[in-house]
C-alpha cells in the first residue's frame, strides 16, 4: 500500500529540544502522524503521513466504552556515526497482530506496519536524539472507531504511530527498585489478555501499582491467577533472577506477555556462557532463596529500561534485600551486551537490528 505524505505547514513544524535531560519518557511528540484506515468493505486504505494532532472521534466509537484497542512499543536508536536502527521490528508487528486477533481487531499488514515505521521514522530523523541511552520512542496503536454502542467487534479501525523522543533511562546511573508482591489483585488470568498489549491489562493495573505506592514501594510483582503462587511479571516488563549463578525466568504463558527483550536477554545468555533455566518460579521458594542469598540478582527486562535490578522484595509484610541490594554482573553484563548491540558499539550476531538509515 502506498504511503501518501501530506505536506507539513511551517506553524505546525516545531522544533525538537536540545536538552537531553528535558526529554523524560513518553511527554514530547514530533511533528507527524502516521494513520491508515480499515473498514470492513474496503479492508485497510487510506495509509498516509500527516501533521500530528489531535483525533476527533464520534463519542460513541467503540473503544471509548469497551477498550477495543492495541498498541506496541518499540525504539530507533541512533548510533554515533549518524546512523539509525531499529530492534526486532518484525518481533513487534507479529506481536501486535496477535494482539488484534484476541481483540477481533483486523490484522494490519505487516509491510503497512513496517514500511509505515520507517517512513515515518526516516521523515523525522531530526527528532531522534543522540545523547548517551537516548532513543526515539514509537507507539504503533490500533483502535475501534465504529460509532455504535452493540457489544460486537468494530467494523472500522484506525492505526496510528506516533514517536516521542526518550531520555537515557538510567541517566543517573542503575537504580534498582523496591517491588511489591501483590497477593490479592491479579494482572491477567489463563484465557484472559494477558499474552495481548492492550490497554485494559494496563489500565487494570493501575490500583495495585497505587498500592505499592503507598507502602514505599516503586512497583509490583504479578502472580498468577489462579493460585497466586507462581512469580509472572513486574510492572510493564518480564522478571528474571539470578538462582545459584544460573540465570532464570518463567516460560511463556497464555497469561503474560511475551517480550522482545525478554527473547533476546535468553539468546543472548546462551552465547555469553551464562547457564539459563527457564521453568516456573514459585514465590515461596523465591523468598526462602533471597533469604538464604541463593538469588544473587533480580531484574525486570522491557524496551524501556532494557534491564531494571530489583533491588527490594516486599511479601506478606516481610521486606527482603535481594543480593547486594545494587546491580549484580550478571545483570550489568546483559545491560551493556544489549545496548551495545541496539547502539551499533558491539557486532550484531543475530541480525537483530533494522538500518533505518
Ligand atoms: C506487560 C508487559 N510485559 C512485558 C513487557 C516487555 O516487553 P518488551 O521486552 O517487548 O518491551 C512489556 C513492555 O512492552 C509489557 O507491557
Amino acid at each position: 500500500m502506498e504511503i501518501r505524505i501530506e505536506p507539513l505547514p511551517g506553524e505546525r513544524r516545531k522544533t525538537p529540544p536540545t536538552d537531553p535531560a528535558a526529554l523524560g519518557f513518553g511527554q514530547i511528540f514530533t511533528n507527524r502522524i502516521l494513520k491508515a484506515d480499515w473498514d470492513e468493505q474496503r479492508g485497510w486504505h487510506d495509509a498516509r503521513i500527516e501533521p500530528y494532532g489531535p483525533i476527533a472521534l464520534d463519542p460513541a466509537a467503540k473503544v471509548y466504552h469497551y477498550a477495543q484497542e492495541v498498541f506496541e512499543g518499540l525504539k530507533a536508536y541512533r548510533w554515533q556515526d549518524g546512523r539509525v536502527a531499529l530492534f526486532r521490528p518484525q518481533m513487534n508487528a507479529a506481536r501486535f497482530n496477535r494482539s488484534a486477533v484476541r481483540l477481533a481487531l483486523p490484522e494490519v499488514p505487516e509491510r503497512l506496519f513496517l514500511e509505515g515505521i520507517d517512513t515515518l521514522v526516516r521523515l523525522e530523523e531530526e527528532w531522534i536524539p543522540s545523547a548517551d541511552g537516548t532513543s526515539l520512542y514509537i507507539r504503533p496503536t490500533l483502535i475501534a472507531v465504529e460509532p455504535k454502542l452493540g457489544v460486537r467487534p468494530s467494523d472500522a479501525c484506525l492505526f496510528f504511530v506516533i514517536l516521542s523522543p526518550v531520555g537515557a533511562y538510567y541517566a543517573g546511573g542503575f537504580n534498582p527498585v523496591r517491588i511489591l508482591v501483590e497477593d490479592y489483585y491479579v494482572r491477567a488470568v489463563p484465557g484472559g489478555t494477558g499474552t495481548a498489549k492492550t490497554g485494559g491489562n494496563y489500565a487494570s493495573s493501575l490500583s495495585a501499582g497505587l498500592k505499592a505506592k503507598e507502602r514505599g514501594f516503586e512497583q509490583v510483582l504479578w502472580l498468577d491467577g489462579i493460585q497466586r503462587k507462581y512469580v509472572e511479571e513486574v510492572g510493564a516488563m518480564n522478571i528474571f533472577f539470578v538462582v545459584d549463578g544460573t540465570l532464570v525466568t518463567p516460560p511463556l504463558s497464555d497469561s503474560f506477555l511475551a517480550g522482545v527483550t525478554r527473547d533476546s536477554v535468553l539468546e543472548l545468555a546462551g552465547t555469553l556462557g551464562i547457564p539459563a533455566d527457564v521453568r516456573p518460579v514459585a514465590i515461596d521458594e523465591l523468598m526462602a532463596d533471597v533469604r538464604s542469598g541463593r538469588v544473587s540478582e533480580a531484574f525486570g527486562s522491557g524496551t524501556a529500561a532494557v534491564v531494571s535490578p530489583v533491588g527490594v522484595l516486599g511479601y506478606k509484610g516481610e521486606v527482603v534485600t535481594v543480593g547486594s541490594g545494587g546491580v549484580g554482573p550478571v545483570t550489568r553484563r546483559l545491560y551493556d551486551t544489549l545496548t551495545g548491540i541496539q547502539y551499533g558499539r558491539l557486532p550484531d550476531p543475530f541480525g537483530w537490528l533494522h538500518q533505518v538509515k
